[in-house]
C-alpha cells in the first residue's frame, strides 16, 4: 500500500500548471468510438482514470499512440467488439459513455456498470430514458447496460427529469451519428460537456446550445478524425485555490480558463481571499486569519461545485466562525467529515447541511482518502494541520489528480509518496 505524508502546516508560494480536466479527458477519448477515426487528443492529464479510459479503448481493438507527455493518437477504426467487461468498466464512473458512443456508432452496446466515487446512490435511470427516447430497448441486466437500436439510433427529444452531466454527455454520444436532430431539454451546463461537444463538432458533427439547458445534436454519419486539445481541469484548480488560501499564501494558478473558475472565486472572494485574474491565470492571496466565514450551497454548473465541497470544507474549518454548506447533488458527500473530525475538526451535520465551527488549528492524523475530492481535502488538510499526517487510499487521489505531490512541493509544501513497508 502507498500513502502520501505532509509535515504542516505548510507556507505555499510560487506558481503551479494546472492539467486538463479529468471529466472532459474520458468523455472526449470514449466520444472517439462514435467518431470512427483517428483523432490527436492533447492536454491528456496523467491520471489512472485517463489511462484506464484508454486501455478500455485498446481492449475494444483501438489503436492508441502515445506521441508526447500529454499527447496521444486514437484509431478507433477497427474496434472489434461493443462489449466493455464490468471488471474494467467498474474501476471508474465514465466507462459508461462507451455505451452512448456504441450504440451511436453500431446500434448495439454490452457496458459493465460503472463504479467511480460512493458518495450515495448515483442511478443511471436518465441515461436509460435517453438511450430508449432515441429507439434503443435497455436491459440493465447481470451487471451490465446491455442495449441495441434495430436501424440506429433514431433523433428524439428528450427532457431530463434532473440535471446530470453524465446523461447529457451519454445523450449527447447516443444522438451525434443518428438521423434527423436531436433536442435536449434541462441538459447540465458544465463545461466538459462544451468541451466534448466542441470535440465532436471539429469530427463534423453539429451539436449547437452545448453550455446552456438545451442541446441541438443534428445527427451526421460521416464524422472524421480531428486534433483537439481539452481544457484544463477547474476543479484541480479550485483545489489549489483552497490550498493556498487555506495555508495563507499567494499562488499563481496558470493554464486556467477564469470562466470556468468564477462558480467559485465569485464565492470564495465572500471571505475576504483576494483573486487577480489574468487571461490564463489567478493569483490568490490569503491570511486565513482575517477571512470571514460563508455560507455555500453546491448546484449545478454555474453553481458552486460539489466537486469541490471537500477541499472547500478545510478551509471553513480553518476561517474563524461558523460556515456551512448545503450539499443538493450527492446524498453522501460528507463521507470526508469523519476523517476531519479525527484531525480535530468541529463539524455538525444535520441532513444535507454542514456546519462548521472554524478557526481552531487541525492537528495531523492517519486518515483515509475516502473518494477522491475527498481524499483532496485530506492533502489540503495535512498541509494545514501541525504535524504529520499521512494519508491512506490515495489510489483515490491518483485517478484524478496529475502529479500533485510534485506540483505542492514545487510550491514549498512537505509531502511525500512512500510504501507502507517503510512508514515508521
Ligand atoms: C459527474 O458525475 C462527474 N463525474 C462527478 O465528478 C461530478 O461530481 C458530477 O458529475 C456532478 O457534477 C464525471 O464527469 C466522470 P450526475 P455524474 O449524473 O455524471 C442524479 C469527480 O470528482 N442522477 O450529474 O455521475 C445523481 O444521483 C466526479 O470528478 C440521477 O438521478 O453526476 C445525482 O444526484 C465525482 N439519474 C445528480 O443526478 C441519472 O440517470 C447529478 O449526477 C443520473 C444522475
Amino acid at each position: 500500500m502507498e500513502r502520501f505524508v505532509i509535515s504542516g502546516p505548510s507556507k505555499l508560494y510560487g506558481n503551479v500548471k494546472i492539467s486538463g480536466m479529468k471529466n472532459a479527458a474520458v468523455a472526449v477519448i470514449f466520444g472517439t468510438i462514435a467518431v470512427n477515426d483517428e483523432c490527436v487528443i492533447d492536454n491528456l492529464p496523467n491520471i489512472s482514470d485517463v489511462n484506464l479510459s484508454l486501455e478500455l479503448l485498446k481492449n475494444m481493438g483501438a489503436v492508441v499512440e502515445k506521441l508526447g507527455e500529454t499527447k496521444y493518437r486514437i484509431d478507433t477504426r477497427h474496434i472489434s467488439t461493443i462489449m466493455a467487461p464490468v471488471e474494467e468498466a467498474g474501476k471508474m464512473r465514465a466507462s459508461y459513455y462507451i455505451a452512448g458512443a456504441s450504440l451511436a456508432r453500431f446500434g448495439v452496446c454490452k457496458v459493465g456498470l460503472p463504479g467511480g466515487c460512493d458518495f450515495g446512490e448515483r442511478p443511471i435511470d436518465q441515461h436509460v430514458k435517453a438511450f430508449e427516447a432515441m429507439g434503443a430497448k435497455v436491459r440493465i441486466d447481470e451487471g451490465y447496460i446491455d442495449a441495441s437500436a434495430v436501424g440506429g439510433m433514431k433523433a428524439a427529444n428528450i427532457y431530463f427529469d434532473c440535471v446530470t452531466v453524465g446523461g447529457t454527455i451519454n445523450a449527447i454520444l447516443a444522438a451525434v451519428r443518428s438521423d434527423g436532430v436531436t433536442v435536449i431539454d434541462n441538459a447540465a451546463r458544465e463545461p466538459h460537456i462544451v468541451d466534448l461537444a466542441n470535440f465532436l463538432n471539429f469530427c463534423g458533427a453539429d451539436i449547437t446550445g452545448a453550455g446552456t439547458d438545451t442541446i441541438k445534436i443534428k445527427g451526421n454519419k460521416q464524422l472524421h478524425g480531428c486534433e483537439y486539445t481539452i481544457i484544463p481541469d477547474m476543479i484541480e484548480a479550485g483545489t489549489f485555490i483552497i490550498a493556498a488560501a487555506a495555508t495563507s499564501s499567494r499562488v499563481l494558478i496558470e493554464n486556467i480558463i477564469p470562466k470556468h473558475l468564477e462558480s467559485m472565486t465569485s464565492k470564495l472572494s465572500e471571505t475576504g481571499i483576494v483573486f487577480e485574474e489574468g487571461d490564463d491565470t489567478l493569483l490568490v492571496k490569503s491570511n486565513v486569519s482575517e477571512l470571514r466565514p460563508v455560507n455555500i450551497k453546491t448546484l449545478p454548473y454555474p453553481g458552486f461545485p460539489t466537486d469541490m465541497n471537500p477541499q472547500t470544507a478545510v478551509l471553513l474549518c480553518s476561517i474563524p466562525g461558523v460556515s456551512r454548506i448545503n450539499e443538493t447533488i450527492f446524498s453522501d458527500r460528507f463521507r470526508y467529515v469523519n476523517e476531519l473530525r479525527r484531525m480535530g475538526a468541529s463539524i455538525d451535520i444535520e441532513n444535507s447541511i454542514a456546519t462548521f465551527n472554524g478557526g481552531q488549528r487541525l492537528k495531523a492524523a492517519n486518515v483515509r482518502a475516502v473518494d477522491l475530492r475527498a481524499g483532496a481535502a485530506m492533502v489540503l488538510a495535512g498541509l494545514v494541520a501541525e504535524g504529520t499526517t499521512s494519508i491512506e487510499d490515495i489510489f483515490y487521489i491518483e485517478r484524478g489528480y496529475d502529479n500533485i505531490v510534485e506540483k505542492l512541493s514545487s510550491l514549498g509544501a512537505a509531502i511525500k509518496k512512500i510504501s507502507i513497508e517503510d512508514f515508521t
